[in-house]
This record gives C-alpha cells, sequence and structure tokens, in this order.
C-alpha cells in the first residue's frame, strides 16, 4: 500500500474516531441531563457525529475504489457489520434531526427515550466496527 494510501486511510479514521466519540459519548451523556438547552446543545453535536460517520465510512470505501478501481472486497459477517453500522448511522441520523425539529412538543418521557435509542445505536455501531476491522 502507497504512502498516500495509508495517509488517507488515517486521515479518514482520525475523524471516523472523533465522529465516534462524538455520538457514543453526547448520547450517553444526554441521558443523565435534564436542561433542555444543554440537551440540545448536545444534540447539535450528536447529529454531527452521525453525519460525520456516514460521510467518513463512506469515504473509507471511496478511497479503496481510487486506488484499486473496485470497492473493498468484504463478505460475511464483516458485511453484516457494515449493514448495521449503516442502519444505524441513518435511524441516528433522522432521530436527531426529528429531536432537533420537533423535540419541544414531546414529553419528558419521550426525549429521555430519545437519548436512549440514539445511545444504543450508537453503541450497537462501534461494537459493529470491532466486527468490520476483524472479519474483513
Ligand atoms: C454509514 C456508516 C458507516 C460506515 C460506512 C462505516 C465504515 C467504516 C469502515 C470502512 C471502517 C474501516 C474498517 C477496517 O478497518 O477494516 C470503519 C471503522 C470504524 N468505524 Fe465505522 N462506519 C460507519 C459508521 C460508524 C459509526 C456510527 C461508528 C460509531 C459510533 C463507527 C465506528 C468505527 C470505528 C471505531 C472504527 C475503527 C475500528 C477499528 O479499526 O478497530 N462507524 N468504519
Amino acid at each position: 500500500m502507497s504512502a498516500a494510501q495509508n495517509l488517507s486511510y488515517s486521515v479518514i479514521q482520525v475523524v471516523h474516531n472523533f465522529g465516534a466519540v462524538a455520538t457514543v459519548g453526547g448520547s450517553v451523556i444526554a441521558t443523565r441531563l435534564r436542561d433542555d438547552l444543554m440537551r440540545r446543545r448536545l444534540a447539535n453535536l450528536v447529529l454531527i457525529g452521525w453525519v460525520t460517520q456516514a460521510v467518513s465510512g463512506a469515504t473509507f470505501g471511496m478511497v479503496t475504489y481510487h486506488f484499486y478501481h473496485q470497492l473493498p472486497d468484504i463478505s460475511g459477517i464483516a458485511v453484516d457489520a457494515l449493514a448495521i453500522k449503516m442502519v444505524c448511522a441513518t435511524l441516528g441520523i433522522l432521530l436527531l434531526a426529528a429531536y432537533l425539529w420537533q423535540s419541544r412538543r414531546w414529553t419528558e418521557q419521550g426525549k429521555s427515550n430519545a437519548w436512549v435509542s440514539s445511545s444504543v445505536l450508537a453503541i450497537t455501531a462501534i461494537s459493529g466496527a470491532a466486527f468490520l476491522r476483524w472479519f474483513s
């Protein structure tokens, strides 16, 4: 693998890792908060984190395509893990967009449920990352 390719993957991985921290950390912290302003700030951070994961995750594949003219050669459990991560990111984006747009009308229980759901999605995705890594 060339230095340019290694550098590309490394830079994307840095972005992807910080996105993971934002989604997992922001969601779990928000489950402990009751202050609406703080939770909205965290919702912005977590939404940015989810979008970052989808974009940087896709960029991994694009870099492979650029250098090898084909997408990553993965199968079995790696594909399942990637699919789970993509579903989590899609649901995470939709959930946080809904939260920022609509949560002023939600009950306290509804807001709490949203943060627990975002935490479950983020923890599932970061766990899936380990299977994608070691089954590829
Ligand atoms: C559309 C969504 C996503 C895509 C397409 C994607 C794709 C990828 C790819 C291709 C890798 C490199 C795998 C390898 O080294 O073989 C990776 C690594 C990783 N992803 Fe994602 N990802 C997505 C979402 C997420 C999310 C939501 C999280 C966490 C909340 C996450 C956390 C990680 C972590 C921690 C790694 C590094 C794993 C390691 O090397 O040990 N990803 N992801």
